[in-house]
């Protein structure tokens, strides 16, 4: 049996993207169309625009995704799409889009969930391996799942409070820095001869949950000390003591819950994952711990349609299709998700 052939579609935030993908791991295309220059100047994803930016771009990338895969419309095996979470408004249009493929080359619509995605970007370049766990920190969520097998999720830490992406993007906005804050944070922390160190949230003893509210407060306090005594403010030196607090807790967590579930692999997955300093840290401890690490390139951890289609190729696997009354969920659990076993 040859293999199959997966058109994914992803629009839950603000990048507008399509790709072929075959065999659930060979990229055959991957356009992505970001629309970070538009709401840059609002600080921040204006839902709204959001919606109205996909409607005009996501015909365009649907058909440059199949152009440049070299396959045609009528060679695909079935049509997968972000069902959930994010931005309801967003969703839809790739929701709609998704449909009306589905039904016009009569082939089955796979419901994808977008954090499944952010892992199974993973296997793209890498091979998988069960038990897993995967450390998932981007702009929405950060979260810790435990993989015992092929498309089963249980999400054993989440965080409480901002997403790791939420707390850069904010730290960078107080430190004036560009949308989205992550990739700034990261270059003014490596650049950094000075560390002003902050505080570190390790909750409970045996919990697996983050918070990083605190540490967003520390920073604006530590900014407008400064102000306040009329000091100037040394950026790097908050950006690398914000990364350094975010590093440590998240490697930790992360590498004593590996050893708990006595997994096989780490997989470290979302926008935060391009994050230098925290690849460079977890690569450091896995491999003191002697645990496997893997991480997608940085241009597959942010918001792309070719892992949208990896995650899909378990569920086509599965025969798990959506009927055309699938609706966006933008609280869709991942759980739930899980193949049906
Ligand atoms: O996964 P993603 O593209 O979108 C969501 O699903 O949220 O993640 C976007 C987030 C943003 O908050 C951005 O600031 C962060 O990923 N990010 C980074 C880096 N590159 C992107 N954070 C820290 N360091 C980076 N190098
Ligand atoms: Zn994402």
């Amino acid at each position: 049996m040859s293999e199959e052939l997966i058109l994914a579609i992803e629009t839950s935030c603000d990048e507008t993207s399509a790709a072929v993908i075959r065999g659930g791991k060979h990229i055959c295309s991957n356009i992505v169309s970001s629309q970070i220059d538009i709401h840059e100047r609002f600080g921040g994803v204006v839902p709204e625009i959001a919606s109205r930016k996909h409607v005009e771009t996501i015909t365009r990338i649907i058909e440059a995704a199949i152009k440049e895969s070299g396959y045609e419309a009528k060679d695909l095996s079935a049509i997968a799409v972000t069902e959930g979470p994010g931005l309801v408004g967003a969703l839809l249009v790739g929701n709609v889009a998704a449909k009306s493929l589905a039904l016009a080359l009569d082939i089955p619509l796979i419901a994808t969930h977008h954090i499944a995605g952010h892992i199974y970007a993973s296997r793209l370049e890498h091979t998988m391996v069960f038990p897993a766990l995967a450390l998932v920190v981007s702009g929405g969520h950060t979260e810790l799942v435990l993989l015992p097998q092929e498309g089963v999720f249980h999400i054993i830490g989440r965080t409480r409070d901002d997403a790791v992406g939420e707390a850069y993007d904010k730290v960078a906005r107080a430190l004036k820095l560009p949308y989205p804050g992550g990739p700034h944070i990261d270059r003014l922390a490596q650049q950094a001869e000075e560390e002003n160190v902050l505080p570190r949230a390790w909750l409970e003893q045996d919990s697996y949950d983050f918070s990083f509210s605190g540490l967003k407060s520390a920073v604006l306090a530590a900014i407008n000390q400064h102000r306040m005594k009329g000091l100037e403010l040394n950026e790097s030196a908050i950006a690398k003591g914000f990364q350094q607090s975010v590093i440590d807790v998240l490697v930790t967590k992360a590498l004593r819950a590996a050893k708990q579930y006595e997994v096989k692999q780490l997989i470290l997955c979302g926008g935060v994952a391009a994050n230098r300093g925290l690849r460079t840290e977890l690569a450091a401890a896995c491999q003191q711990e002697g645990l496997q690490l893997i991480v997608p390139s940085p241009k597959l951890c942010t918001d792309n349609a070719a892992m949208i289609g990896a995650a899909a190729a378990v569920k086509y696997k599965h025969g798990e299709f959506a009927g055309l009354d699938m609706k966006a969920d933008p609280g869709l659990s991942l759980e739930a998700w899980s193949i049906k076993i």
